[in-house]
């Protein structure tokens, strides 16, 4: 494995974030292998391995992990290894680059756990636009953990076959219509200056009213 460490772990220039050193309790990572159905013949990554929740408990199968603590970063696994599986409780702080570097190394199939906040429709869409579709969905709860979590399998396949739909772009007020990204959003729920005093508005008041 490639011992090159990304600038996500360059101890110069990168902090890590206390909030993407969380471990899963060993039975909630028994819940994911289990659902994941590993046979004998599949390549499995662990990206993220920590203390090894998932990769020990893994059933026999050509296994392999990264873990940045111990210098081996996720990042730096370039090659299309052909994995059958990756699975594990990635860091939360770059789900964006995680999921890019997830799909570039192209797996049959991918399970990570989510914050529900974390599964968001832009995030879905480009999972989709990969070719991926959610064939397990899971909802639980992490007593300590901030938010509940989604365990999300998914896989190439077609659209048809995901058991979970999602609409990808925001919904906008019905009043003013602002939004989308980049744009100036709906004053609902939101602060505003009017004629020199703070107003804060309702979620059901938009200010944008004429
Ligand atoms: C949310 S924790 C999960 C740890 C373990 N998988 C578990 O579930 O108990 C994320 C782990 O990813 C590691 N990590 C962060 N950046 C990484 C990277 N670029 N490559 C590999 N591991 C990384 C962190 O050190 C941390 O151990």
């Amino acid at each position: 494995m490639n011992n090159k460490v990304s600038n996500y772990y360059n101890p110069k220039r990168f902090k890590q974030k206390p909030n993407d050193v969380v471990f899963t309790p060993l039975k909630l990572a028994k819940m994911m292998i289990e659902l994941c159905d590993i046979q004998p013949t599949d390549k499995v990554l662990d990206p993220s391995k920590g203390k090894g929740v998932f990769y020990n408990n893994l059933p026999e199968c050509n296994k392999s992990w990264c873990e940045i603590t111990e210098d081996v970063d996720f990042f730096t696994l370039t090659d299309c290894r052909h994995y059958d599986l990756i699975i594990g409780n990635p860091p939360y702080s770059m789900w964006n680059d995680w999921i890019t570097h997830t799909i570039k190394l192209n797996p049959k199939r991918f399970c990570y756990i989510w914050g529900t906040c974390n599964l968001t429709p832009k995030r879905l869409s480009v999972i989709r636009n990969a070719g991926y579709i959610i064939t397990n969905f899971h909802l639980c709860k992490v007593d300590w953990w901030f938010s509940p979590s989604f365990i999300v399998l998914f896989e190439k396949g077609n659209e048809e076959d995901s058991v979970v739909s999602f609409t990808a772009k925001a919904f906008f007020c019905d009043i003013c219509g602002k939004g989308g990204e980049g744009k100036k959003k709906c004053g609902r729920g939101r602060t505003r200056i009017v004629d020199g005093v703070k107003k804060k508005y309702g979620m059901n008041e938009c200010p944008d009213v004429v």
